[in-house]
C-alpha cells in the first residue's frame, strides 16, 4: 500500500513535488544534490503536537529533545522555542545546547562512557539531571562533585531488560544484553541507591531508563513505566527523595520503520527488501502519551505515592518526517539478468547509514513516470555498502532525475560520515523563505583539521 504523498505534507504540480509552496526540483537546481530539506512548519506542529499530549498528564510532563538525532542548530532552535528542553550526550551537544541558550536546568544529560571533562562540564553547566550510567561512573560523578563543592542532581539509568516486539537488536538499548544502565539482578542499582543515599554531595532525581528507538509496542513503554515505578520506591526505601521518572525517548514514526530481525537478515543477505507496508496511526503521538500517562496515573495509585514528575527524551518520532533528502541519478545502467542500477550522489555510507536497518519511502521528485522497475540505487563511493537500497520499485529511472528519500530527519545528518568528501548541507524552509541552516561542507573545512596538509 502506497503512502498518500499528503502525509508527508507534499502535492505535486506539473508533476514535481512540492514541499511547503517549494518545488523540490527547483531547490535541487538551485542548492545542488545532496541536499536536506527541512520543514520548519511540521517541525512546530509536531511541537505543538506532543506537547499537546503531554497536558493529559496531571503532574508535570518535561519533554527534552535528543540531540543526537539531529543536532542541527536549525532544527534544534525551533524545537526550543516550541518548548522542548535538550537531551545530550556528549561534551559537543552539551556545548551546542548552552551555546543556543538552552538553561542548564533544562539539560538532560546521559551517555554510557563520559569523560571527567565532560562530567565536569556537565557539572559547571548546572544540568538539571545528569544521567549516571553505571557504578564506576557513580564513583567519578561523587568525587567530581566533592572537588566542585557542588550538590549535583543525578539520574540512575537502569537497565530494565525489557525488548519491545518486532524490533531487529541494533535498535534495542533495554535489554541485558545491552552496555547500559544499572543491572537489576546484579544488584547494581541497590548499590548506588546505598551510595547516594549516605553522600552529601549527590541527590538523586530519579531513576531512568532508554528501551530503544523506532518501537511501536506501546506495552513495552507500559512496563518499562512499572519497573521504573517500582525502582522509584526502592529509592524512598532507601532514603533518597526522587521527585521524577524518565522514560527516555524511543517511539517509532508513522510514515517509515526499522527492519525486523529477519527482515534485516534477509535484506542484507539477499537484498530482499520489504515493504514500508500502511502508515501508522494519525494519533500515534496521543496513543503513546495515553499509554503512559495511564501506566504512570495507575501505577503510582496502586503503590500509593505521590505523582513523580514526567521526563521524556524522544528524538526520532519528533523530527523523521520533517526533512526530506534529495539525491540526483547521474548514471542508469542495465546488466542483462542482473538487474537495473542507478548511481546517485549520496547512499549509506555517506548521506545516512539508516538505508541499512530502515524502510524509508523514496520518491521521483521531478515527474511522475509510468510503469514500475526493480531498480538498485547506488551511493557515489566505490563501496558496495554505499547503497541507498536494493530492489526499489520506482518508474524507470533516467540521468538527471531527482529522488526524494522521505522522513530523512532523524539520524540521517547524524549519521552521515564524510567517507565521500564533504558531507551535504541542510536547507531550512520556514514559510515563503528558504536559507541554508547548515552550509554544506568544503574542501576547506575538511582541511581546517590537516595539520599537516
Ligand atoms: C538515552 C537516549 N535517550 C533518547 C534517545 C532518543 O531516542 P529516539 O530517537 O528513538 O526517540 C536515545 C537514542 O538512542 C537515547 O540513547
Amino acid at each position: 500500500m502506497e503512502i498518500d504523498i499528503g502525509e508527508w505534507g507534499l502535492s505535486r504540480r506539473d508533476q514535481r513535488l512540492w514541499l511547503d509552496g517549494h518545488d523540490l526540483t527547483g531547490l535541487a537546481e538551485r542548492f545542488g544534490t545532496p541536499v536536506h530539506v527541512v520543514s520548519a512548519s511540521r517541525l512546530r506542529a509536531r511541537a505543538d503536537e506532543v506537547l499537546g499530549a503531554f497536558t493529559k498528564y496531571p503532574g508535570s510532563a518535561h519533554i527534552h529533545f535528543s540531540y543526537k538525532t539531529n543536532s542541527v542548530a536549525g532544527v534544534l532552535r525551533v524545537l526550543h522555542d516550541a518548548g522542548f528542553g535538550a537531551e545530550v550526550v556528549n561534551g559537543y551537544e552539551l556545548h551546542l545546547a548552552r551555546r543556543l541558550g538552552v538553561p542548564g536546568d533544562r539539560i538532560v544529560f546521559n551517555g554510557p562512557n563520559k569523560t571527567d571533562a565532560e562530567l565536569h562540564a556537565a557539572i559547571d553547566a548546572g544540568v538539571g539531571l545528569l544521567v549516571v550510567d553505571h557504578l564506576e561512573e557513580l564513583t567519578r560523578v561523587q568525587s567530581l562533585a566533592r572537588r566542585s563543592e557542588q550538590r549535583v542532581r543525578i539520574g540512575l539509568r537502569v537497565c530494565p531488560d525489557i525488548s519491545p516486539r518486532h524490533m531487529n537488536a541494533s535498535s534495542l538499548t533495554g535489554s541485558r544484553r545491552n552496555q547500559f544502565g544499572l543491572d537489576l539482578p546484579g544488584d547494581e542499582y541497590s548499590t548506588a541507591l546505598g551510595r547516594v543515599a549516605s553522600s552529601d554531595e549527590l541527590e538523586l532525581r530519579g531513576v531512568m531508563a532508554h528501551i530503544g528507538s523506532g518501537i511501536h509496542d506501546l506495552k513495552s513503554f507500559e512496563r518499562t513505566v512499572q519497573t521504573l515505578l517500582d525502582l522509584h520506591v526502592a529509592a524512598f526505601d532507601a532514603g533518597c527523595s526522587p521527585d521524577l521518572i524518565d522514560i527516555g525517548g524511543g517511539l517509532g514514526t508513522r510514515l517509515s520503520r526499522e527492519l525486523t530481525t529477519f527482515e534485516l537478515l534477509a535484506y542484507l543477505g539477499v537484498a530482499r527488501l520489504p515493504r514500508l507496508g500502511r502508515p501508522g496511526p494519525m494519533d500515534l503521538w496521543a496513543r503513546y502519551a495515553e499509554a503512559v500517562c495511564c501506566a504512570m496515573v495507575d501505577g503510582c495509585e496502586r503503590r500509593g505515592i505521590a505523582l513523580p514528575d514526567l521526563v521524556l527524551e524522544p528524538g526520532r518520532a519528533i523530527v523523521s518526517d520533517a526533512q526530506v533528502l534529495l539525491l540526483s541519478v547521474g548514471a542508469v545502467r542495465e546488466r542483462p539478468g542482473a538487474g537495473h542500477f542507478a548511481l546517485t550522489d549520496g547512499g549509506a555510507m555517506t548521506v545516512s547509514m539508516m538505508f541499512l536497518s530502515e524502510v524509508h519511502a523514496v520518491l521521483l521528485a521531478n515527474r511522475i513516470g509510468s510503469g514500475s522497475q526493480r531498480v538498485d540505487v547506488f551511493g557515489a563511493l566505490p563501496s558496495p555498502m554505499d547503497v541507498v537500497y536494493r530492489n526499489l520499485d520506482l518508474p524507470p529511472l533516467r540521468v538527471g532525475d531527482v529522488l526524494a528519500v522521505m522522513d530523512a530527519g532523524a539520524y540521517f545528518t547524524a549519521t552521515s560520515t564524510n567517507f565521500g568528501g564533504p558531507r551535504p548541507g541542510v536547507l531550512l524552509i520556514d514559510g515563503d523563505e528558504v536559507r541554508w541552516t547548515r552550509r554544506p561542507e568544503s574542501y576547506d573545512d575538511l582541511l581546517a583539521v590537516e595539520l599537516d596538509a
